[in-house]
């Protein structure tokens, strides 16, 4: 049975990874099968300098999901490379470095430093970012969208993964421009914009007043924005959202996806990533494929 998938020319194990930001820099649990056998590692976002991230409360449970406003809390990329990502090779299994920055100079610089670090399979931009004008983040705009992916495209020597953010009326465009510009694969969804109030003191649940949605709330939207981008882009998307068991990324894969991502659902049951590939290959035998390829986009209409 196949169930490799390809991204540029990184070579996948098996479709089955986790989220950025859900997974950590947990090196005291890489030697566990849990982890050896994922498809991929995505570890949590890095920026160009350390980041501490936004003032408590950064989390709060909400029905069939949560909504978290982490801020980016890392130690920047140099320390990043220095300290935690010899670990994370050590696994063994493929790296996607996601990176974000405060100007698209910034991502190029990032992704010059991760060419020298080398031993990585893919960069994926965390698009989820203020453009220059801050009115918005760049997933929010084709064009902010398509010049960062251009200019990361030019100098990166691995597959570039442009990760979308839902809050935008049609993803489809910015998935298109992100194509249209180079991408080799789309990572969508990011986190819904939310809020959560405590009726008692009239205050926001979250420090940083907003946050983002995830967990298995969100599910069915993602689903329907990856069935509706594989329709419109040629390059592979890995699915995210809500996924908590074999049959929620089974949507994921059937909508269109190639890879799928399990994100809040870590904190709950770690062992999920795998229960979902052992889920996926014993759905494939039963179905009688014999390569992922049959199962991915094979929505009927
Ligand atoms: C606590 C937390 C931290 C996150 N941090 C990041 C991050 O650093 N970078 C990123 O691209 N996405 C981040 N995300 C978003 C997830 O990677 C994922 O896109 C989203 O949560 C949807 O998947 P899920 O519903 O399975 O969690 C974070 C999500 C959570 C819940």
């Amino acid at each position: 049975m196949n169930i490799s998938v390809e991204i540029g020319n990184a070579v996948f194990p098996n479709p089955v990874t986790v989220a950025s930001g859900t997974f950590g820099h947990a090196e005291d649990f890489y030697q566990l099968e849990e982890v050896k056998k994922l498809g991929a590692i995505v570890p949590k976002t890095v920026t160009l300098r350390a980041q501490t991230g936004n003032p408590p409360k950064r989390i709060c449970e909400t029905p069939a999901g949560m909504i978290n406003a982490i801020g980016i809390e890392n130690p920047g990329i140099d320390v990043f490379i220095r300290e935690k990502l010899p670990a994370l090779k050590k696994t063994g299994v493929p790296l996607i470095i996601s990176i974000s920055a405060h100007s698209d100079d910034d991502f190029v610089v990032m992704t010059e430093k991760l060419n020298a670090a080398g031993g990585i399979a893919a960069v994926e931009l965390n698009l989820s970012c203020p453009n220059l004008q801050k009115k918005v983040l760049v997933a929010q705009s084709a064009e902010a969208t398509a010049t960062v992916v251009g200019r990361v495209k030019k100098v990166s020597k691995y597959p570039v993964i442009a990760k979308l953010t839902p809050n935008v009326t049609d993803i489809t465009a910015i998935a298109l421009a992100a194509e249209g510009a180079g991408a080799d694969a789309i990572s969508m969804v990011n986190t819904f914009v939310a809020m959560a109030i405590d009726v008692t003191k009239r205050r926001s649940r979250i420090g940083n007043f907003t946050g983002g949605l995830s967990g298995p709330a969100i599910r069915p939207i993602a689903v329907r924005m990856v069935c509706e981008t594989a329709a419109r882009v040629k390059v592979p998307i890995i699915g995210m959202g809500g996924i908590t068991c074999t049959n929620d990324a089974l949507e994921f894969l059937i909508a269109g996806a190639s890879m799928v991502a399990v994100g809040t659902y870590n904190f709950v049951n770690p062992r999920a990533p795998l229960e979902v590939l052992e889920g996926i290959q014993a759905y494939m035998r039963d179905n009688k494929m014999s390569d992922i390829k049959e199962l991915i986009g094979s929505i009927r209409r």
